[in-house]
Order: C-alpha cells, then sequence, then structure tokens
C-alpha cells in the first residue's frame, strides 16, 4: 500500500481549501494591480547557487536540493526575491526602471515544524526595483495594509513592526564589531526570539564578539526611542530616513499601523535599510509577513547595485489569524443551474442546454446519476445551485422543461427557449 498523506510539512487543497486559497490570491491579485504592480513568474526549480550565502543564513540550510540527471545543482525555491534579482540582472537593459512587480510563488523549506511555519506555502511577493527614495518602501507598506484591510483586518488585529539594518549596522560600528562581521551577527540577532539569551550570547561570542560587547549590545536592543537612540548614536542613518518614512504614512492616513522596533533584524542577510514585519500588536504568531529594502542583492549576484525594496507575505500564517478572529469569509460553492434529467434519452438534451447556458456565461452542472428526484434535489441543493432544471418526459414533448426555484422552493414549466434567452 502506498502512503496516502501528503509529504510532511505539505498540504493537500480539497475544494474546500482551495476556495479560500482562491480567495486569498484574488485580494493579493486585486491590490497589486490596483497599486500599479505588474505579475511576473519563474520556474520552481533555481540554480542551488542562488540561495548560499556566507553570512550563514537560516534559509540556505533549509534547502530542498538535489542534482539532476545533468549534474546539475538544483534547489526548489525557498523564496522569490533571488529569481527576481536574477530576472532583473537578465533583462536589465530593457526594463524602464522603477518596476513595480509582483508575483505569488509556492515556495519550498525544510523547516522546523511549528506553528505557523510548513515545508511549503505560498508566498505573495510585491518589489519595487530602481527606486532608491524611502517613497518605495511607503508603497510597499501601503499595499501590504490594503491587502490586510481587504481582508477584514484593521489597526487593531495588526501592526508593522519597522526597524532599519543602517541603525544595527551603526550600533555594532559603535560597539567596534568590525564591518565584515555585521552580516553574520544580524544574522544571529535575528534568532533572538527564538533562543534563550544565553544561547543567544554564546553564538555572538562564537563570532568573535567579547562578552563586554555583547552586553552593550544588549542595552542598545533595550531601547525602544528612535530620538533617544538618535542622541546616544555617532552615525545616524537610517533613523532620520525611518522618520521621514513614518511621516509620510501619517500623511498617507496609515499612522496607527507603524511601530519602531529595535528588535526586528530579519534573517536573511541580504537587507540593507528599512526591515519589517507584520504581526499582531502582541507579537502572538509567527510574521504574517516580512520585507525590507536590499540595496546590494542584485550586486551581490554580480550586477550593479540596484535599489530594492519589497516583502513576503505567506499564506500559512494570516488564515491562522483570520481563523482566530473567526474572520473567515464565507465561500460556499455556487452554482447557477442544476440539470436533471430522468433517463437516458434525455442526457443529449442536457447537454446542449447546459452547453446554451454555459456559453452565455452561467454556471451549470448536470446530474447525470438517474437517481430518484429527492436524492438528486438533496445533491442540487449542497452543490449550492440556485435553481435546478428538471427533464421530465411530458414537459419536453412540448420542448419544455420544469424550472425550480431552490431557495423559494418553487416551479414552473418554461420553453428551453425561453429558459435560454432569458439567461442571457
Ligand atoms: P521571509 O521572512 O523568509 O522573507 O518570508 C516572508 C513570509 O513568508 C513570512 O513572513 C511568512 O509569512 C512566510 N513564510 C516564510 N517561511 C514560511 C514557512 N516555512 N511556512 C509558512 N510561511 C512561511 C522572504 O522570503 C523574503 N524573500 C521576502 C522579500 C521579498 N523581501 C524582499 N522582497
Amino acid at each position: 500500500m502506498i502512503d496516502l498523506q501528503p509529504v510532511k510539512g505539505t498540504r493537500d487543497f480539497f475544494p474546500d481549501e482551495m476556495r479560500l486559497r482562491n480567495w486569498l490570491f484574488d485580494v493579493w491579485r486585486r491590490v497589486s494591480v490596483q497599486a500599479g504592480f505588474e505579475e511576473y513568474d519563474t520556474c520552481v526549480l533555481e540554480h542551488e547557487e542562488l540561495y548560499i550565502r556566507k553570512a550563514g543564513d537560516e534559509i540556505s540550510k533549509q534547502l530542498y536540493s538535489f542534482e539532476d540527471k545533468g549534474g546539475r545543482r538544483l534547489s526548489l525555491r525557498p523564496e522569490m526575491t533571488p529569481s527576481l534579482a536574477r530576472l532583473v540582472l537578465q533583462y536589465k537593459k530593457s526594463l524602464s526602471f522603477p518596476i513595480k512587480w509582483f508575483s505569488m510563488p509556492q515556495c519550498f523549506r525544510y523547516e522546523r515544524m511549528t506553528k505557523g511555519r510548513r515545508r511549503e506555502h505560498f508566498q505573495w511577493n510585491a518589489d519595487i526595483i530602481g527606486q532608491p527614495e524611502m517613497v518605495a518602501e511607503a508603497e510597499i507598506l501601503m499595499l501590504l495594509i490594503s491587502a490586510c484591510e481587504s481582508m477584514g483586518l484593521t489597526a487593531k488585529d495588526i501592526r508593522v513592526f519597522i526597524n532599519d539594518r543602517r541603525i544595527l549596522n551603526s550600533i555594532l560600528s559603535q560597539i567596534s564589531v568590525p564591518q565584515e562581521m555585521h552580516s553574520a551577527v544580524l544574522v544571529i540577532m535575528d534568532k533572538r526570539d527564538k533562543i534563550s539569551t544565553e544561547a543567544l550570547s554564546k553564538l555572538l561570542q562564537d563570532l568573535g564578539m567579547s562578552t563586554i560587547q555583547v552586553e552593550q549590545l544588549n542595552e542598545y536592543l533595550s531601547k525602544s526611542d528612535l530620538n533617544e537612540l538618535k542622541k546616544d548614536l555617532n552615525d545616524t542613518h537610517g533613523i532620520e530616513e525611518l522618520q521621514n518614512l513614518m511621516d509620510l504614512m501619517v500623511t498617507a492616513g496609515y499612522s496607527n499601523y507603524l511601530q519602531f522596533d529595535i528588535s526586528i533584524v530579519r534573517g536573511l542577510s541580504y537587507y540593507t535599510g528599512a526591515v519589517f514585519e507584520v504581526n499582531s500588536p502582541e507579537k502572538q504568531h509567527r510574521a504574517i509577513c516580512g520585507g525590507g529594502r536590499y540595496d546590494s542583492l542584485l550586486s551581490a549576484c554580480g550586477g550593479e547595485t540596484v535599489p530594492a525594496v519589497g516583502f513576503g507575505f505567506g499564506d500559512v500564517v494570516v488564515l491562522d489569524v483570520l481563523k482566530e478572529l473567526q474572520r473567515f469569509p464565507e465561500l460556499p460553492r455556487t452554482l447557477d443551474y442544476t440539470i436533471i434529467p430522468f433517463a437516458a434519452e434525455q442526457v443529449g438534451i442536457a447537454l446542449k442546454i447546459a452547453a446554451e447556458l454555459r456559453s452565455q456565461g452561467s454556471t451549470v452542472d448536470c446530474n447525470f446519476s438517474m437517481k430518484k428526484i429527492k436524492k438528486t434535489m438533496q445533491q442540487a441543493n449542497e452543490s449550492g445551485a440556485k435553481n435546478t432544471i428538471l427533464l421530465f418526459p411530458d414537459e419536453l414533448a412540448e420542448d419544455k422543461v420544469v424550472i425550480r426555484d431552490m431557495q423559494l422552493h418553487e416551479q414552473k414549466p418554461i420553453k428551453i427557449t425561453d429558459l435560454i434567452s432569458s439567461a442571457e
């Protein structure tokens, strides 16, 4: 007997779940298009080297990678951003910057399975490439907030926790951590919520930081006020930009959503500026969405530096959040008509009526089970049909059918030609 369960950490989508997934994808696609983003896609298979990074990113250790029959090292994509960088580098000369692109890829990571983390997930990505000013961050944040609002989430339910990697870099410089260690230190700092303070200190010391530096770092990380930090740091890069972004968001009408949070680091080493995560105000969940500015990813892939900012917004956590808040949309199956023949010789006419109604845009199913009327009506009810079309021999002899309104429980004979023209 073969194993009937899906591969560990992956999901099957039965029709009910598929309706929910399509609803989510529709929200993502609609808000993206409304904000002027264009959709793109790439193959789920990529060259493994695209995901191998020196700083020790967790993602590099979570790859589903293998060698193909031609000896190539390949990987299922764990995220979309490197593929986007590859596309942009490939077609840079013909693209007119800034570009605003979105995608909804399925991603694979060999994760330790915890609540909100699976080995396969869908991740809406939206990125603006070629816009160095903070207005790109503002547009990106407005886009993801508008998606949340479209799902029925408000500023009471979610918060965008935001920081800037340049602030973290100036803290590290101020406590004399050498520049070349910054990326690796930040990857470790991102584990702050997941491991104990002692374990974190040990990892930082193993990397080469002294006990005093770790203490100093913790002291800086306890500060929650941007102005206070501004007084303490020699290099205030990032702080002013973040304040400008917050002002921009206030003017745009999104002030309630944003909160400065020095503990937001992000585990991907390519971020260079603003970094953010969306969560409930009390941070009860894994991040619903995460992103930031990554001006040097394209240069790391072999091109020139190109400013870029974007986010990834997974399907798993947001659906958990909506479920907990009892904000799942009602998504019953619906059909305009179910056509019910009662004898084999009526099948042809049933198919013909179905084809005519479908060509006029109606959703139509036929029930060819030839079961008794009670059973077929019950099945039509379960399928969400608004009307049933009953093919009784007496009416058919007069080129008529019986149409039954399933909500009003009323039925009447109707000429087939009238039925078809009334559906136009
Ligand atoms: P990330 O933080 O690794 O960023 O993932 C972004 C989002 O994808 C997370 O906040 C979460 O919603 C979802 N996600 C990630 N891993 C899993 C998982 N194992 N199970 C379920 N959901 C998951 C990135 O991937 C960046 N490439 C995002 C980005 C785009 N930055 C700039 N542009």
